[in-house]
């Protein structure tokens, strides 16, 4: 891999294995894998104990069968945490998974991982450096392609000091005007943006700069398809059933 370059999919799984699992899971990264993806999207947050764990909320009770703050409980209760019977209850017993859990299935299953920092509120800084001192021992160990994003600019500034080395990208809901000089602020070699507040006057600049630019959440290849045509990289999706019911051609 280039320095400060990640090879982009055209559609990367949203949260692990998107809407066929459930969210955040080592399940759902053997469903993508399995489904023909080749990059998967997941949440990390900080244990109270500063372990870098699987999660989208800043408390558990939405995905698992517990309440609390995650930024209040330790690892070794975490651990415990059915992250799998509320999606569904073909899934109980699914712990929920560590990030380098997560890291050693994506690298033994060849799925590049776009990590993507989720600060608990007053957690930014630790949270960013210590994702990427575990994503920057992972990539100097193995074979496996890692992308840090993050809505929170501390966070990646933190994550760029720890490990400069790793490719980052701006992730934000609507691309603000000043999105270039934050880019370079950052060091930030791609723009993660929601597809629904895209500007075309934004993607045509973006495109003739040559920057990758992917847009959360697309679930309709109608939707990707006009995305596609108009210069955006790649997608984040729920839907793997929906894009890889031809084969998956989009890897
Ligand atoms: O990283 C893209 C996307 O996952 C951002 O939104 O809320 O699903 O983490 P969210
Ligand atoms: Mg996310």
């Amino acid at each position: 891999m280039t320095k400060n370059s990640w090879s982009y999919p055209r559609i990367i799984a949203h949260r692990c294995g998107g809407a066929l699992a459930p969210e955040n899971t080592l399940s759902g990264l053997r469903m993508a894998a399995r489904l023909g993806f080749r990059a998967v999207e997941f949440d990390v947050m900080l244990s109270s104990d500063s372990v870098p764990m699987l999660i989208h909320d800043e408390t558990v009770e939405r995905t698992c069968n517990a309440e609390g703050a995650v930024a209040d409980i330790p690892l070794a209760i975490l651990r415990t945490l059915d992250a799998g019977y509320k999606h569904h209850r073909a899934f109980a017993g699914e712990l929920l998974s560590t990030f380098e859990e997560a890291l050693t299935v994506c690298q033994a299953l060849g799925l590049a991982a776009n990590v993507e920092i989720k600060p608990a509120s007053g957690h930014e800084e630790a949270t960013g450096r210590i994702a990427a001192q575990v994503a920057a021992r992972f990539v100097a160990a193995n074979q496996i392609e890692i992308l840090l994003s993050s809505f929170s600019s501390a966070a990646l500034s933190a994550a760029r000091h720890a490990a400069p080395e790793l490719p980052r990208a701006m992730l934000v809901e609507d691309i603000p005007d000043d999105w270039q000089v934050r880019l370079h602020d950052l060091s930030c070699c791609a723009v993660h943006c929601a597809a629904q507040h895209l500007r075309a006057g934004q993607l045509a600049v973006i495109r003739a700069e040559g920057i990758p630019l992917a847009c959360y959440t697309v679930n309709s290849p109608e939707r990707a398809a006009e995305l596609f045509a108009g210069g955006v990289t790649a997608i984040f999706t729920d839907r793997l059933d929906v894009f890889a019911a031809d084969g998956n051609p989009w890897r």
